[in-house]
This record gives C-alpha cells, structure tokens and sequence, in this order.
C-alpha cells in the first residue's frame, strides 16, 4: 500500500526519518513530499536513501530533474491518485492553515486538494501556537472534514518551553495510520472469496443484458479482507475499478463463468461473500450473428441462470456465507426469505432507491440480516466502512459457532 509523507518545517522534521522506517515495517511503501521550509531542517537526501524514491520538494520541479516541465506539474495529480493514505508529520500550524482553507500553493497543499485517500496529521509547534484560536479552528475545521489528528504530546519544547506540541511519538502515528487503512491482523489464516461487479449475457456478439452494478462493494470487501490479513480471491465480473494489490483476481463475464470460478475456488475459502449483481435471467440462446432489425416487435426468451449462492448454501459446511440482497421495496422480507432460501448466515440488504446507497455510489446503507434473528442497521458509511463492518460480523458468527 502507498502512502504519501508530508514533512513540513519544524524541529521534529528529523523524527519523520524513524517514522519512514517504522511504516516500512508496516510494508507501506512511502512517497516523501517535503515543503521547502522542511529543507531547512533536513535535507530530502536523508528520504530519498531511506525510501530509495526520489523526494518531491517543488510543485513545478522535482528533486534533480531540472527545470520545470509538465510531467512535475501535473504530478501532484497522479501522486494523489496512486496513495491510500495521506499522512503529514510534523505538520506545521502554516500546513494546518493551508489545508483549512484550500490554499494550494506548494505540492503537499496541492496534494491534499488534490487526494481522495484519508489524511492523517500529526501536529507539532510551540505551545502558544498550538493553543492559539486560528490553530484550534482550523484544526477543528479540520476533524469535521474527516481528517485523523494525532495530538502532539506535552512536554519540553525545542523552543525551551514546556506544554502540548511536541509532535507524538512515532508510535502512535504509526498505530493511527494503521488504525484509518483497516490495517489489522484479526484474518489472517482465512481465505475469503469474494465476487463483485455486474454479470453480462450476450444475445449476440455485440449485444448483452448487464446492470448497473459498479463492482465498488465487492471491491471494498476485498480490499478490507486483504488489509485485515486474509488471503483474498475476488471474482469479478467487467467493472472499471483497478484491480486491489495482493487479491487473487479472477476476471468473468457470464453468470456461467462467474458459477464456474466460484464453485471451483471456494474449496479453498472458508468465508464466500457473494456481492456480485448476477442476472437472474439470460438469453435462452445466444445467436451467432447480430439480430437485424425486423418490422415487428421482437420477444426476446430469457431462462433463469443459477443461483451461485444457493449452490454454495447447499454444500456449506464450516464455510461463512454472506449474500446480498439489493432491493426496491420489501427489503426486510426479501432479506428475511433469503437468509433461509439461500442457507445464508447473513445477508446484506440495502434499497438501492435510497440516496446514498446502492449502485455506483461511494456509500451504501444497509442492514445486516443474521440467521438468529438479528437485524443490524447501519447508517451511511462509506463501501470501506461497510465493508468492514461485514467482516466484524463474519468473525462473532464465527466465534459463537465454535
Ligand atoms: O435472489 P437475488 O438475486 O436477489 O439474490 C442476491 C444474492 O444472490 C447476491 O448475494 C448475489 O450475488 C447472489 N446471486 C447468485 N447467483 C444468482 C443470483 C444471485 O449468487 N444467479
């Protein structure tokens, strides 16, 4: 996983040497970007032979490479696309004010406009400018946007005073990294199958019937499966998503192909989560040649295509099984029907005519349905968030079933 390093100027600039080393331990990869006043207390030399990258310290011109030119200027842009997780420490009272306000006139200003990926900063400076009302707003401006601060610790100040704003030790800017990528260790020995993304039945050979799933929940579920230690076979039918680092991938198109995958890999798996968007129904014969246009109406036969989850529900064993049930009215019945019709020990159920939840959307909404009776409703979380509260669930079924 990657993860961007903002070194700002202050004293502690040194300190962010041994939080490089401790993230690598991590198996972060990690991209240092540094403002020009963090130069003045340690030099990117020091990052560039600790992470073997070279360091960004200029929005128009990168370390070395001479004189501006558009690949650096536009950088900014493919680094906040490539990270998880933006992380700046120390950060500075002037860095917390630019973020606050959206002033992007260096590279790590630009970049925390720029990024979709979580920030966490960990704040250090002299104790009045900790206290100050402009810091304290802004960092509370800040919090309200959805950025981790790790509070400086007290202590005796660089500048010779004592209080809060020493920036906090390397280890707890490590565990709280950790804590916001779902970084744990609660799966590891587990193999999760997971499917995601639409399905697609050709009528001919240009010509299909899909839907609208985007494939973000199932992508999300194994991504966090991956993040908490599992091994992670995702089958997946045709979505733009990238495709997550350390996941066994298996690419299909039809429910037949998707049926042929699953079944096969999930003798391997002892916890299935079936996200996928399967139709229900496909062409009953798919013609070789593009159908002409007549001048009639055409009856288009569909057959039923087969319930991968069913199949797994009827061969389940010790194996978990999770289904989804993406619904436009009657969610709790249709969820409650099949929990049972399926042999499911939970199903995720969501009505995907709600704002916010369901098919290509960031977020979703759901309620968990459990087999004994339990129905767990969770507000609107981002696919990541939900996709770990799932896993959450998986492990208690798995801890009472013992
Ligand atoms: O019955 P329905 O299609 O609404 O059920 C949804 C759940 O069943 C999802 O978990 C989906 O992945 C799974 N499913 C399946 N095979 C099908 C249809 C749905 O595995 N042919």
């Amino acid at each position: 996983m990657k993860l961007a390093l903002g070194v700002t100027g202050g004293v502690a600039a040194y300190k962010a040497a041994e939080l490089v080393r401790r993230l690598q331990n991590e198996k972060l990869d990690v991209q240092v970007v540094m403002t020009r006043a963090a130069q003045e207390f340690i030099t990117p030399l020091t990052f560039a032979a600790l992470t073997g990258q070279k360091v960004i310290t200029d929005i128009f011109a990168t370390a070395g490479s001479g004189p501006a030119n558009v690949e650096s200027a536009i950088e900014h842009i493919a680094v906040a696309q490539r990270i998880d997780l933006l992380l700046v420490a120390p950060a500075t009272a002037d860095i917390l004010g630019k973020f606050a306000h959206g002033i992007a006139e260096d590279f790590l200003s630009t970049l925390y406009l720029a990024t979709k990926a979580p920030v966490v900063v960990a704040p250090a400076m002299n104790v009045n400018m900790w206290e100050h009302p402009a810091t304290q707003q802004n960092l509370t401006a800040l919090r309200a946007r959805g950025v981790h601060v790790v509070d400086p610790d007290e202590g005796y100040l660089a500048c010779g005073m004592t209080g809060a704003g020493r920036l906090a030790a390397t280890e707890s800017i490590v565990k709280k990294v950790c804590e916001v990528l779902g970084l744990r260790h609660d799966f590891t020995g587990q193999t999760v199958l997971v499917t995601a993304g639409p399905t697609c039945e050709s009528l001919d050979p240009v010509r299909f019937l899909t839907n609208r799933s985007s494939g973000k929940m199932g992508y999300a579920l194994a991504e966090a499966a991956h993040r908490r230690g599992a091994r992670v076979i995702l089958v997946s039918g045709p979505t733009d998503l990238k495709i997550p680092q350390g996941v066994d991938w298996v690419p299909v198109r039809s429910t037949e192909q998707m049926q042929r995958s699953v079944l096969e890999r999930a003798r391997e798996a002892n916890v299935a989560i079936m996200a996928a968007a399967v139709s229900d129904f496909r062409p009953a014969a798919e013609q070789d040649k593009k159908i002409k246009r007549g001048d009639g109406t055409f009856t288009l036969e569909l057959e039923p295509t087969p319930d991968i989850l069913a199949e797994l529900g009827r061969e389940k064993g010790n194996r978990i099984l999770v289904g989804f049930a993406a619904e436009t009215n009657n969610v709790a019945e249709n969820a409650r029907g099949k929990l049972l019709r399926k042999a499911a020990d939970m199903i995720v159920a969501n009505d995907v005519t709600q704002a916010g939840a369901g098919f290509d959307t960031d977020t979703n909404i759901v309620t968990l349905f459990l087999r004994d009776g339990r129905e767990l409703a969770l507000p609107q979380l981002n696919k990541f968030d939900v996709a770990n509260r799932i896993l959450d669930q998986v492990l208690d079924i798995q801890k009472h079933s013992k």
